[in-house]
């Protein structure tokens, strides 16, 4: 099963060729969450473009798309949700409360309903792979996670379904992102190893460019806990604004 809340790009279309390799069926999910928006947050304007999804995973060799509507996942007297402790807390489960308790939910319930042996995930989204490992692992859901890597435009900024949100200026400037994670990888591989340097850069980057930010931080890939020194494989994570419109990227630095 690849789980997707729609508005698919190359990103999503990656995870269903690797689950194509992989398994006999593939199953896209396609559900607009709304337990895992808060009330400000962009659910009612999240891009909808239903038909050329199924064209798109039509031509991918789906063999079954879901696209459960809301009275079907959420049914009358729904009141069961996931809590995830620490791994949800830090990044941004800090920044968007009770995101991860309906992502969690969410999940579960799709794993549920559709049962498969395996489920894809993508890096771009690094804590909320996390966060279902660590439901599955915890609730003992027989289903195995498979998370692959992030797919980019040639400029290197990830794909998401949010960047249709952006104006052309705005969409040059989001560039920001990657060239942040590119420094903190060159400052890595010259050598330095303190944390705090290495996120100062970064934010001087993202400043200068009008970012936003709402964290830039290098954290135990492992934990989420925040790191001082690069001693160990270390996730460069970040969450920045672009004229209001929020964008996520991360990358492991290897010492
Ligand atoms: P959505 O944002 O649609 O993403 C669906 C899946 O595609 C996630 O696993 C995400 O990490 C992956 N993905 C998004 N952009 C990617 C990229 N550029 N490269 C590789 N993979 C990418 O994440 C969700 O939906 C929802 O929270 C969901 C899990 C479906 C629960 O509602």
């Amino acid at each position: 099963m690849v789980p997707t809340m729609g508005a698919l790009h190359e990103g999503h279309l990656s995870l269903v060729r690797a689950s194509k390799a992989d398994c006999d069926i593939t199953v896209a999910w396609i559900y607009v969450n709304p337990s895992q928006f808060a009330p400000h947050e962009d659910l009612s304007k999240y891009p909808r473009t239903l038909q050329a999804d199924i064209d798109k995973l039509d031509s991918c060799g789906t063999d079954l798309v879901f696209v459960p509507t809301d009275a079907e996942v959420y049914r009358p007297g729904h009141s069961t949700w996931i809590e995830v402790g620490t791994i949800a807390e830090p990044l941004e489960g800090r920044c968007r409360p009770g995101h991860f308790r309906g992502v969690a939910t969410v999940v579960l319930k799709m794993l549920n309903m559709v049962q498969p042996d395996l489920a894809y995930f993508g890096q771009k989204d690094f804590q909320q792979a996390a966060v279902i490992r660590r439901t599955i692992a915890d609730l003992d859901v027989p289903v195995e996670i498979r998370v692959c890597p992030t797919i980019r435009e040639n400029d290197g900024l990830a794909m998401s379904s949010r960047n249709v949100y952006l104006s052309p200026d705005a969409r040059q400037r989001a560039v920001v992102l990657w060239n942040g994670l590119e420094i903190a990888r060159r400052m890595v591989a010259a050598g330095q190893r303190d944390a705090a340097i290495i996120v100062r850069q970064m934010t001087e980057l993202v400043v200068a460019a009008g970012g936003e930010i709402d964290y830039i931080a290098l954290v135990d890939p492992n934990t989420l806990a925040a790191v001082t020194e690069i001693a160990f494989p270390t996730l460069a994570a970040l969450a920045i604004k672009i004229d209001g419109i929020r964008l996520i990227d991360n990358a492991i630095l290897e010492p």
